[in-house]
C-alpha cells in the first residue's frame, strides 16, 4: 500500500517554533509506522511563502519578499534536518512547477464554471489571510480566529462557487475522513448552516500567483489559501504531462485545528472541482500553550525547538511531544512534565529494563542466551505480550498516538514486573539456570518488539536497543508472533541518563551554621538520629550514575524505603539482595538523581576500599541501633 502523508506548508512570516515541530513530529512519527508496516510512504512538508502578511513582513524587515521567504523557508528545512524528518519533498509554492500547478487549476474550475467575476466586499483577516462576514466577527471587529482587527477590503475579485459543493461535502463527512470526531462534528455544524462562494482573487497586492489570463488594468493575484492548499497535489506533479499521482489517493493531512476549515471545507471542494479524488483522512491537533499561556511573540514566551533538542535531545522532546497530549487536544509544555516523563517513563521503566536484562545475562551467561523453552516456561505471558501489541496497533488509525505509546509501556511494565516475579537470581540460586535463560530470552523479545514499535516515536533510542540485543530493527508484521530464541548481546552506554530538576538554591540553615561552631555533641544530639537495621529486598544501579545504587530496604515499617546510596563502586547490587545493613532512619528525604531517598545507609571507607557495616547475625528488620 501507498501512504502519502502531509504537513501543512508553514508560514515564512516567523521562524519555526513548537507548534510547527509538533506538526511535523507527528508526521515524521506516521510515516515511520507506515513504512515499518510494509508501506510505500512518502512525507511532504513545505512552506507557505505568497499573500499579503508575508509581503508586509518582509517590507518590515528591508528585504524583498523572495530574499525573506528564502531566508525563512531555509531555516525550517534546516531545523527539519537537525530533528532527523525524513521528509521526502520539501516544497516552497515560489517553486516554478508550483506555480503552474495553480494556474492550471484556475483554468479547470474556470472550464467546469466553478469562478465567476464580481466584487468581494467585506472583511479580511490578513493574519490568518481569511475572509469574515460582518456576523462572524468578534464584537469589537476583531478576527473570530486570532482575535488581531481586520481590514474591510472592497474590491474586484474571482469568486469560487464554493456554495454549489456544500451537499457533496456534507455526504464526504459521513465517511469519517476527520479525526478526531469532535473536530469532525465542528465542521460539519459549519457546512450545515450554509457556505457563502469563496472570494479567491485580490488585486490590491502583488506578491503571489497572478492568475493566467490578464486583462491589463487589473491584477489578480491568486488567493493565498487556493495558491497553498494546492501544494498537495503540486508536489506529486499535477498539472505536468505524465504525472503519476498514484500516493494522491492515499492522502493523510496533518494540520492544526487553526486551520482545519481550510482543509475541511475548501480543499475538498477545490477537489471536487478539479475532478480529484478527496483525502483520505484529516488528522487536526489541538493547540500547544507554554506553562498555561498561550505562546506569542508579544509576551516572548514562544518556545523554540532549535534550544530544546540541544538540551533534551531529539528522542526526548519527540517523546514528550507525542505522549504528554492526547491527540486533538490542546496540550501544557511544561519543563517539569518532561523531566518527570524521562526519568519514570525513559529512564526507569524502559533504560532500567534494559539495563537490567544486559547485566542479568552478562552475569549468568556471559551475555548469550539461547533456549527453546519458552512456550513451556512462559505460555501466558507470550499471550499477555501478543495482546498487549494487538491493542497498541489499533489505537493508529484511530490517530491515538498517546495511547499506542502507554499501550507500548505496558509491555516495559510487564518486562519489569516478570524481573520482579520470578527473582531470577533466587532462579540461579536454586539450580534453575534453563528458566533463568528462557526468562532473560522472554525480556528481550519484549525489549525487541517494543523498541520496534516505539522506532516511530524515538528513533535513536530504538536502534540502540535492538543495537544491544545483537538484531536488526523489525517490522510490525512479524513482531506481532515471532519470538527468537537467541540473543547475542552487547553492552551499551544508559539510554536515558537521570535528568536533575533545577532546584531553587536554599541559604544555609542555622542548624549548619551551628554544628561548624563546636565540634562536640551531647549524647541527647547522638539520639536525635534514628539508626535502625534493616534488609535490602531489591538494589539497582541508578541510570546515569556509575555511583548511585537504589535499594528498596525493609525496616519492619510494613512498606519499603527507597534509599539512593553511593556504594556502585564497591557493590554488585545483585549481591547486596538479602543483606542486613545499618539505617539512618529519620533523614528528611532527598533527591538523588531525580528519586526520592528516605534515608541513609551507613559504611566504612579506608584506602582498601568501601564496606557496609552491618550485624554480626540476623536481627529483626526494624530493630533500633543504639
Ligand atoms: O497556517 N500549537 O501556516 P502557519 C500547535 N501556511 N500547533 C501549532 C501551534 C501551536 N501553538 N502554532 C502553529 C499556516 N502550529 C498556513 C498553512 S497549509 C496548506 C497552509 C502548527 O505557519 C499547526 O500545525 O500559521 C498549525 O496548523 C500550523 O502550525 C500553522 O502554521
Ligand atoms: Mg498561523
Amino acid at each position: 500500500m501507498k501512504k502519502y502523508i502531509t504537513t501543512p506548508i508553514y508560514y515564512v512570516n516567523d521562524v519555526p517554533h513548537i507548534g510547527h515541530a509538533y506538526t511535523t513530529i507527528i508526521a515524521d512519527f506516521l510515516k515511520k509506522f507506515y513504512t515499518l508496516e510494509g508501506n510505500e510512504t512518502f512525507l511532504l512538508t513545505g512552506t507557505d511563502e505568497h499573500g499579503q502578511k508575508i509581503e508586509q513582513s518582509a517590507k518590515a524587515k528591508g528585504k524583498t519578499p523572495m530574499q525573506y521567504a528564502t531566508e525563512i523557508s531555509q531555516s525550517f528545512k534546516s531545523l527539519w534536518d537537525k530533528m532527523e524528518i525524513s521528509y521526502d519533498h520539501f516544497l516552497r509554492t515560489t517553486d516554478p512547477h508550483h506555480i503552474q500547478a495553480v494556474q492550471k487549476a484556475f483554468v479547470k474550475m474556470q472550464e467546469k464554471g466553478d469562478i465567476y467575476l464580481g466584487e468581494y466586499e467585506g472583511h479580511y483577516c490578513i493574519s490568518c489571510e481569511s475572509f469574515f462576514t460582518p456576523t462572524q466577527l468578534k464584537e469589537n471587529g476583531g478576527c473570530p480566529d486570532c482575535g488581531k482587527p481586520t481590514q474591510i477590503i472592497k474590491e474586484e475579485s474571482y469568486f469560487f462557487a464554493l456554495s454549489k459543493y456544500q451537499d457533496q461535502l456534507l455526504k464526504w463527512y459521513e465517511s469519517n475522513p476527520i479525526l478526531p470526531s469532535y473536530r469532525q462534528n465542528e465542521v460539519i455544524a459549519f457546512v450545515s448552516q450554509g457556505l457563502n462562494d469563496l472570494s479567491i482573487t485580490r488585486t490590491t497586492f502583488e506578491w503571489g500567483i497572478p492568475i493566467p489570463s490578464q486583462k491589463d488594468d487589473q491584477k489578480h493575484i491568486i488567493y493565498v489559501w487556493l495558491d497553498a492548499l494546492m501544494n498537495y497535489v503540486s508536489a506529486l506533479g499535477y498539472g505536468q504531462d505524465g504525472a503519476q499521482m498514484s500516493f494522491w489517493e492515499e492522502a493523510i493531512h496533518l494540520v492544526g485545528k487553526d486551520i482545519l476549515r481550510f482543509h475541511a471545507i475548501y480543499w475538498p471542494a477545490f477537489l471536487l472541482s478539479l475532478e480529484l479524488p478527496l483525502p483520505q483522512k484529516i488528522y487536526a491537533h489541538g493547540w500547544w500553550l507554554n506553562e498555561g499561556q498561550k505562546m506569542s511573540k508579544s509576551i516572548g514566551n514562544v518556545i523554540d525547538p532549535q534550544a530544546m533538542i540541544a538540551e533534551f535531545g531529539n528522542d526526548l522532546f519527540r517523546y514528550f511531544l507525542l505522549r504528554e497530549v492526547p491527540f486533538g487536544q490542546d496540550g501544557d509544555f511544561s519543563h517539569t512534565s518532561l523531566i518527570d516523563r524521562s526519568n519514570s517513563e525513559l529512564s526507569n521503566d524502559l533504560g532500567n529494563l534494559l539495563n537490567r536484562v544486559v547485566g542479568m545475562s552478562e552475569k549468568y551467561f556471559a551475555l548469550q542466551l539461547y533456549t527453546e523453552s519458552l512456550q513451556e516456561f512462559f505460555a501466558q505471558e507470550l499471550e499477555n505480550i501478543n495482546q498487549i501489541i494487538h491493542s497498541a496497533l489499533q489505537e493508529i488509525p484511530q490517530a491515538r498516538f498517546h495511547r499506542y505509546l502507554e499501550e507500548v509501556w505496558r509491555l516495559f511494565a510487564l518486562g519489569n514486573e516478570l524481573i520482579s516475579k520470578y527473582e531470577p537470581w533466587n532462579l540461579q540460586k536454586n539450580g534453575e539456570e534453563n528458566k533463568t535463560q528462557a526468562l532473560l530470552v522472554l525480556l528481550c523479545n519484549i525489549l525487541y518488539k517494543g523498541a520496534t514499535l516505539i522506532y516511530p516515536a524515538i528513533p535513536q533510542s530504538a536502534q540502540k536497543i535492538v543495537q544491544a540485543l545483537g538484531k536488526d530493527l523489525g517490522d510490525l508484521s512479524s513482531i506481532k508472533t515471532h519470538y527468537f530464541n537467541g540473543f547475542q548481546l552487547t553492552k551499551t552506554d544508559p539510554l536515558f541518563p537521570k535528568i536533575q530538576k533545577p532546584e531553587p538554591k536554599m541559604p544555609p540553615s542555622s542548624s549548619q551554621v551551628k554544628q561548624e561552631e563546636t565540634s562536640l555533641i551531647k549524647i541527647d544530639d547522638f539520639f536525635l538520629s534514628d539508626l535502625r537495621v534493616g534488609e535490602v529486598i531489591e538494589a539497582k544501579r541508578v541510570e546515569g550514575s556509575d555511583k548511585l545504587l537504589c535499594f528498596q530496604i525493609d525496616l519492619g515499617e510494613g512498606r519499603l524505603r527507597q534509599i539512593i546510596s553511593g556504594i556502585a563502586k564497591y557493590y554488585d547490587p545483585q549481591d547486596l539482595i538479602g543483606t542486613q545493613v545499618c539505617v539512618v532512619a529519620n533523614l528528611k528525604p532527598a533527591k538523588l538523581m531525580g528519586m526520592i531517598s528516605e534515608g541513609m545507609i551507613l559504611s566504612v571507607k579506608d584506602d582498601e576500599g568501601l564496606k557496609l557495616i552491618v550485624p554480626q547475625s540476623k536481627k529483626k528488620n526494624g530493630s533500633k541501633i543504639g
